[in-house]
């Protein structure tokens, strides 16, 4: 059985993505087992709440020292342990501990073509907002691995999508995740379970 942890810190709509993939029986031989939100309240929780999946919340403030948040982290991860860590909107940085233990084994989800509008800085709306300063007409989503480069690890699944005319950061947000994200990060973690990504 493949344990698999969420990561979260906000509304976790692919966290949503993931469970109603998981129950539509898209992961073989695998289970949700955790999440893990670096914010306390965010939204993403009441979801894993509602699935009745394990959570932990983990505040990423409450450590002024990122090797504090690592250890933590990364005795939560082999407590539980966890086979396939899956960055869902997590915004946190994480640290060597965590990302020697799960070389090959940690997949995010990115709202841009990497390696455009990725790296320190970019995330969530910021994302969009600058696709759309910068007038690009193609845009998208990335799933990749996870390594010591911010949005640096190996590419594993992207999709491109278009850029309107009248989009609003908000439009062109919801639009990568509903054609891009919410399919590719499923996808993704179906083919770690099968041994066709590694
Ligand atoms: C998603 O668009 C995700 O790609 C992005 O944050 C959003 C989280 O939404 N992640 C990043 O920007 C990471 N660099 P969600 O909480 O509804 O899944």
């Amino acid at each position: 059985m493949i344990k698999i942890a969420v990561l979260v810190s906000g509304g976790g709509t692919n966290l949503q993505a993931l469970i109603d993939a998981w129950k539509d029986g898209q992961f073989e031989n695998a289970q949700l087992s955790l999440v893990i939100s670096s914010v306390k309240d965010a939204y993403a929780l009441t979801r894993a709440h509602n699935e009745n999946i394990k959570t932990i919340t983990i505040e990423r403030k409450k450590y002024t020292d990122i090797s504090d948040f690592d250890t933590v982290l990364s005795a939560a991860l082999s407590e539980e342990k966890i086979d396939l860590v899956v960055l869902a909107g997590f915004l946190s940085v994480l640290g060597p501990k965590v990302l020697k233990s799960f070389e090959n084994k940690i997949i995010n989800v990115h709202p841009a073509l990497i390696p455009s509008f990725c790296g320190k800085g970019f995330y969530g709306l910021r994302v969009h907002k600058a696709v759309l300063e910068k007038g690009v007409k193609v845009t998208g989503a990335t799933v990749h691995f996870v390594n010591e480069e911010v949005d640096g690890g190996k590419i594993i699944l992207q999709k491109a999508i278009d850029v309107l005319p009248d989009d609003t950061p908000k439009t062109l947000q919801l639009r990568v995740m509903q054609e891009g994200e919410w399919i590719l990060l499923p996808k993704a973690v179906s083919m770690f379970c099968k041994g066709e990504i590694n």
